[in-house]
């Protein structure tokens, strides 16, 4: 494997995020469970602790400067984001709690007053629960059809096979950027035109794809992309949906509340402007102001580097786990980023998982959020190696080190 990229200083990119300096068992903890939820960096804990020691007070409702303290703030994660994703504008860039609300509201919003029998919404099978039950609900409550794009013995799905799918029923696609179980890159470019060209709109599950590939929403020309904060060095709890404004701007309000309203009467209420009449009730302020700390901190990181970088760890990984003769990868597409699966010959993934814990090397195991793509592959469950912009080479190898213990178990 050819050296690992000189201009990316991962070590000191590491020193940025406190919880990976600690021991579990015993051991350096080696953190490969980034898919799940990605460590924080200094500067994000410290802009939530800032926000509650400072600035706490509530937004958009106070004169005193303590309420308009925490407004900017918020307001300036906003702005950042818009940056991050090349938003059009802040009408664009609603606050959720995270990728399934944001899926939930569009399903609610969009799909339930604009779909009736006859029409389809089309997923692809290797789609996290999340991106396939909101749809399941939609249907049952406008007799629309989920139909399923399906996924190759390599984990891919194919243009062709998602152009197969598509027809003039098709109103509403659903795909993921990145697969969280296999780490899987669709080719979201093209399916934005190909739904487009028989008039579907198309959302982008971009749990994975914020992380680990470049997203510029104009340019992808999707309607709606959606994220978790989480995964991308930010706090739990809080995500983005951009949409679309003119799709937005159209949608009846998600739930009703405070901040929605532009003026309450019980004969008749209007709605706040974009994004707001999406955000009713006090949001998590402080996660909010800690998801614009840590979108600030990937913006200045060297982009192309962290992605080089990534990739090189990506590759090493499943370079050195083919060349144990005790494991399967499964998901073996030619693109791939963020994540390994694989199953250990004669040891059930969780146990995989409980025993490489003991040696400090966490993983995901279990159906990873997809049954239906573990149904197609034949699997009950994996163990999942996921990767962050900090994750080393060395950790791998400390992975594979661990795997040789455990195989030494169950041999
Ligand atoms: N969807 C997250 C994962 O893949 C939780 O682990």
């Amino acid at each position: 494997m050819s050296a690992i990229v000189p201009r990316f200083d991962v070590e000191s990119i590491r020193g940025e995020f406190p919880a990976l300096a600690q021991r579990v068992h015993g051991k350096p903890l080696v953190y490969l469970d980034n898919a799940a939820t990605a460590q924080k960096p200094r500067v994000v804990i410290d802009a939530v602790t800032e926000a509650y020691s400072t600035d706490c007070a509530n937004i958009h409702r106070a004169v005193h400067t303590l309420s308009q303290r925490a407004t900017a703030r918020y307001e300036a994660a906003r702005e950042s984001v818009v940056r991050l994703m090349n938003a059009r504008s802040i009408r664009e860039v609603v606050f959720v709690r995270g990728t399934t609300e944001a899926i939930n509201l569009v399903a609610s919003s969009y799909a339930r007053p604009n779909l009736r029998e006859g029409d389809e919404i089309l997923v692809t099978g290797l789609e996290h629960h999340s991106n396939i039950v909101p749809w399941q609900l939609a249907c049952r409550a406008t007799g629309a059809k989920l139909v399923v794009v399906p996924v190759s013995d390599t984990g891919e799905v194919t243009l062709e096979a998602f152009q197969a799918k598509l027809t003039s029923r098709t109103k509403l696609v659903s795909v993921a950027h990145v697969s969280n179980a296999l780490g899987t890159v669709l080719p979201v470019r093209e399916m934005i035109a190909a739904a487009h060209a028989v008039g579907a709109k198309i959302l982008v599950d971009g749990a994975q794809g914020i992380v680990h590939e470049d997203v510029d929403v104009q340019s992808l020309g999707c309607d709606f992309y959606a994220w978790s904060g989480h995964k991308l060095y930010g706090p739990t709890g809080i995500g983005v949906l951009y949409g679309r404004e003119s799709l937005l701007e159209a949608m009846p309000p998600y739930q009703g509340g405070g901040d929605m309203i532009d003026r309450v009467r019980f004969e008749e209420t209007t709605w706040n402007e974009l994004p707001y009449k999406f955000e009713a009730g006090t949001p998590d302020i402080a996660g909010i102001i800690g998801l614009g700390a840590a979108v600030e901190w990937v913006m200045r990181l060297d982009r192309a580097a962290a992605r080089q970088h990534e990739q090189d760890v990506l590759a090493y990984a499943r370079a050195r786990l083919a060349e144990l003769s005790y494991v399967t990868i499964v998901g073996t597409a030619p693109k791939t980023s963020g994540a390994v699966s694989f199953l250990v010959e004669g040891a059930h993934p969780s146990d995989v998982g409980t025993l490489l814990d003991t040696h400090g090397v966490a993983v995901r195991t279990g159906h990873h959020c997809t049954q239906p793509l573990m149904d197609r592959l034949g699997v009950a469950a994996t163990a999942r190696a996921s990767f962050a912009v900090y994750s080393t080479r060395s950790e791998v190898d400390a992975l594979i080190v661990a795997l040789a213990k455990v195989r030494e178990l169950f041999a």
